[in-house]
């Protein structure tokens, strides 16, 4: 993992939501250019490959939801907690269902990398809830911005129709992104941080990408298995022969 060191911002008493974007622009620029998130953003997802990211997320949203849920009066939370308008686990057990039928929970399927990522989020919402801001914004944010592009670019692609399938990234309850961005920003904005955790939210956030990093390529590593092994006509149940599942 790259050091966690927070990158240089404008100025050192600028706004978290400014220390958490200019920590994490490297960062981010490194996801959107992984194999995973390049094949998505050209047009060519597959289902196996989507269904398999949706497995991931819901994996994640629900260690971030109930950790949220949880944590919802600690004061460093409360200005962020939006579960009516950013819950995702909802609109992701709808997409799971819809392409693995009722029985869906019986075959979920995740790498080791999801794992890592749900693990630190039970630890932080256990041991420094103040951390999951830093989570929360990497997620729902990034959902709000370019996830919106790949939402359209997905349901294309796969030639779905309506919600079916991408209700994960549609949010009913926010009718315009970049305001309800605005909001979020100024929230993060008024939680009352100490200078410390003004530093570890930002360095939070550049781990909160570099976990998402790892599962994308986790993934990839997933899919190049699965399509390798289907071109040998092996019929047998690849992920979970897979080494990089846990
Ligand atoms: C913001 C595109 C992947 C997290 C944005 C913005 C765009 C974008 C256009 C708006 C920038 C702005 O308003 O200044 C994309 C594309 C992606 C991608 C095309 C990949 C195909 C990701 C991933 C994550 C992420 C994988 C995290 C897991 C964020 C966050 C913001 C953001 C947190 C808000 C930044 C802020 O305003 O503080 N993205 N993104 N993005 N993205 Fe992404």
């Amino acid at each position: 993992m790259e050091s966690l060191k927070n990158k240089p911002v404008d100025s050192p008493n600028s706004d978290l939501s400014e220390q958490i974007k200019a920590a994490t622009k490297d960062s981010h620029i490194r996801a959107e250019n992984t194999q995973l998130m390049l094949n998505f953003q050209r047009g060519q997802i597959t289902e196996t490959q989507y269904k398999l990211l949706l497995c991931s997320l819901y994996e994640i949203y629900q260690a971030l939801e109930e950790e949220l849920d949880r944590n919802c009066d600690h004061t460093g939370i409360k200005p962020i907690y939006f579960p009516q308008e950013l819950a995702r686990l909802e609109s992701l057990e709808q997409d799971l269902e819809h392409f693995f039928g009722p029985q869906w929970r019986n075959k979920i399927s995740v790498p080791a990398a999801t794992h890592r990522y749900t693990q630190r989020l039970r630890e932080i919402g256990k041991n420094s809830p103040i951390l999951l801001v830093a989570h929360a914004y990497t997620r729902y944010l990034g959902d709000l911005s370019g996830g919106q592009v790949l939402g359209k670019i997905t349901q294309r692609s796969l030639g779905l129709r309506g919600n079916k399938g991408v209700a994960f990234f549609s949010f009913p309850g926010v009718t315009s992104p970049n305001k309800f961005k605005q909001l979020y920003r100024a929230r993060m904005n008024c939680i009352d941080v100490t200078d410390q955790e003004k530093l570890d939210i930002p360095d939070e956030a550049t781990r909160a990408f570099e976990l998402n990093i790892e599962v994308f390529d986790d993934l990839h590593k997933m899919l190049s298995i699965t399509e390798e092994n289907s071109r040998k006509d092996i019929t047998s149940n690849t992920f979970a022969s897979s080494p990089v599942l846990q």
